[in-house]
């Protein structure tokens, strides 16, 4: 039985009652909102709505280190992701589950590490791989224990937001190489991997990217296919294996 860290994103912002809440201070600030314990499957999650449960932080404001050091503090092992993503490429159209393996950070403007001040260590962490393996495969297992069929692999391209992409971007994205597109892995994976916490991703794929249908993506249509797919996640959160 492990303890987790669960970042809920757009789609995931309750998880129910919780076993407990708990408010936590960082030298970083106050993250998202308090942080909600569960218990599900055989292990322990400590829950984070990524942008607040009334869902009022957009991604540029989110303070990812308050986040992620809260997370840190009250223990977790290692950290699982949830991420509404557009789909680019042909394997992630709407509704699927996906589990990323790389990602280019198109961001700019976060606060993007803890090496921010004299008496943090300056550190460049190795990120040639910035989504943990064994996460992965934990993940891959638990889809395989729960009939849940995600696509594994993909690059996720993480834009600035709030708006969405132009058409041309999402062009500019493919020829970089990104099947998917969000906007909230970044700095996210990279503060987890500063703290040494593996990370991995469930991108659940809410809608095709700008300019890739002929009706424009609308938040209601993202917020409509998570919605549908949410159940999906749960069951792989409850199908993940000991270890
Ligand atoms: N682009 C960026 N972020 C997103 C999208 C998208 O199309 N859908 C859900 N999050």
């Amino acid at each position: 039985m492990a303890v987790i860290g669960l970042v809920g994103g757009t789609g995931f912002d309750h998880w129910g009652e919780p076993a407990e809440a708990r408010v936590v201070a960082t030298r970083w600030g106050a993250p998202s909102d308090a942080l909600m314990r569960y218990e599900a499957g055989s292990h322990t999650f400590w829950f984070l709505a990524r942008h607040r449960r009334d869902h009022s932080i957009p991604p540029h404001r989110v303070d990812y280190r308050a986040n992620i050091a809260a997370l840190a503090k009250v223990g977790v092992e290692r950290i699982i992701a949830v991420n509404a993503v557009g789909g680019i490429t042909e394997r992630y159209d709407a509704g699927v589950l996906a589990l990323p393996d790389q990602l280019v950070d198109y961001t700019w403007g976060r606060a993007q590490t803890f090496s921010d001040d004299d008496d943090e260590p300056l550190q460049h962490i190795e990120f040639a791989q910035p989504f943990d393996a064994v996460v992965r495969a934990g993940l891959v297992a638990a889809a395989a224990d729960a009939g849940v069929a995600v696509e594994t692999g993909g690059c996720l391209g993480v834009t600035q937001g709030p708006r969405l992409e132009t058409a041309a971007e999402i062009r500019r994205l493919r020829r970089d190489g990104c099947d998917l597109v969000g906007m909230t892995s970044m700095p996210e994976a990279a503060l987890a991997r500063e703290l040494s916490l593996p990370y991995a991703a469930i991108a659940v794929v809410s809608n095709r990217a700008a300019g890739l249908e002929a009706e424009p993506v609308t938040m209601e249509a993202i917020s409509a296919t998570m919605a549908n797919a949410i159940g999906r996640v749960h069951a792989l959160l409850d199908h993940l294996p000991d270890d």
